[in-house]
């Protein structure tokens, strides 16, 4: 038998980060959008900001199995997969791909269900680094579950290291048993759209089950619309003309973040904004995402407008607070934190320093609250450091 190797380190001890086909894309994928979007996370400086998975969704494979196998459709990968995995792996990037948990995909390609291993081995052969794994055509008698523990077993033991990204939507109350499948992180919401209503919805169905997620194993609110502006050939995605405001862009963004999703990029990576870069590129935001603790945030809400106007505070590594305000209403409105609703009673003798993750730059010390007026679907986002008074 050959002698296993471990890993180098376990998988995904932060979110990760990277882009998927999905979102802009759908079924209108190949080899060359493939590859020049690899050429693209390179170029734009996304990769160096830490966007590492370059990963293809559904509808890559034939529409059914060869001899048992699945098949690079050669219409769209004249040249395999293995061809443009090694080219992804060229730019320094790792290469990803998506199955399902059932007899087919969501849009009715071949899935693993009852071909776990030998998927495992074909992936691993081609040199695939991320699987992301859905719940279409599950038979009904199967259980989740199960399904999920027989690919994370056959990923574990395939030869070669493999993030297993778990996409159920948050169905059969994966929170509490995805962990125990092996899973990297976990979608534990519906599709996104791009549209603000879209994101609000998410951000709502997740805030109070923070404890879920947690080194090796995130909670995925779903890919990115951060630059989509409505470009997306799956009108279902596209579902208001223009998308979303570079405002909700950011504010969407900076929730992703500070709530510990992985960061995968939806948009076309080769045709972004100023704007759209500077977003997903914000080294100050991007920090508190990948903080190696992934300690969830909690909320605390505006007094008087607790349902669209609150905080999220999260502790990062070595004694530095990330904190966010977020509102959510149609107008401007005020957010005020007292220290001591975040642990900071004013008797401690300190207070906290904010540094403004957009401006870069540090706003001040302040000893027992701080206030600010946000505008609607706009955000602050802060580090904040323990000082002396
Ligand atoms: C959905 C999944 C999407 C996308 C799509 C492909 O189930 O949530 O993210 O992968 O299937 O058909």
């Amino acid at each position: 038998m050959k002698k296993k190797t471990l890993p180098a380190a376990p998988l995904a001890p932060t979110p990760p980060m990277g882009w998927n086909s999905w979102n802009t894309f759908s079924w209108n994928i190949n080899a060359d959008l493939i590859k020049t979007s690899a050429d693209a996370m390179v170029e734009t400086g996304l990769r160096d900001a830490g966007y590492r998975y370059i990963v293809i969704d559904d509808c890559w494979s034939l529409r059914d199995r060869v001899k048992g196998k699945l098949v690079p459709d050669p219409e769209k990968f004249p040249d395999g997969m293995k061809d443009v995995a090694d080219y992804v792996h060229s730019k320094g990037l790792k290469f990803g791909m998506y199955s399902c948990a059932g007899t087919h995909t969501c849009a009715g390609y071949p899935g693993s269900f009852e071909h776990e291993y030998e998927d495992a081995r074909t992936f691993a052969s081609w040199g695939v680094d991320y699987l992301k794994y859905d719940y279409c055509y599950k038979p009904g008698a199967a259980d989740g579950a199960n399904l999920y523990r027989r690919m994370g077993m056959a990923l574990r033991n395939c030869g070669r290291d493999i993030v297993f990204s778990a996409c159920n939507w948050g169905a059969d109350g994966v929170h509490d048993w995805i962990r125990q499948t092996g899973a990297n992180l976990f979608r534990s919401t519906g599709d996104i759209q791009d549209s603000w209503q879209s994101i609000e919805r998410l951000v709502r169905s997740q805030l109070g089950k923070e404890c879920y997620g947690g080194p090796y194993c995130h909670n995925d609110m779903d890919m990115l619309v951060v630059g989509m502006h409505g470009n997306s050939d799956n009108s279902w995605i596209a579902e208001v003309a223009g998308g979303c405001t570079a405002t909700e862009y950011k504010t969407h963004f900076a929730l992703w973040a500070i709530m510990n999703s992985p960061l995968m990029i939806g948009c076309d990576i080769r045709k972004m904004s100023d704007s759209t870069k500077e977003i997903l590129m914000n080294p100050d935001v991007i920090a508190i995402n990948q903080d190696i603790e992934c300690r969830g945030p909690f909320c605390i809400r505006q007094w008087n407008n607790p349902e669209k106007v609150f905080a999220l505070i999260k502790p990062l590594y070595g004694g530095d607070y990330a904190i966010g305000f977020f509102n959510f209403g149609d107008r401007k409105s005020e957010m005020s934190l007292q220290f001591y609703d975040i642990g900071l009673p004013y008797s401690s003798g300190y207070g906290l320093e904010l540094y403004d993750c957009y401006a870069h730059k540090t706003i001040g010390k302040f000893s027992e609250r701080y206030a600010a007026q946000i505008d609607s679907h706009d955000c602050l986002m802060f580090r904040a450091k323990v000082v002396k008074r």
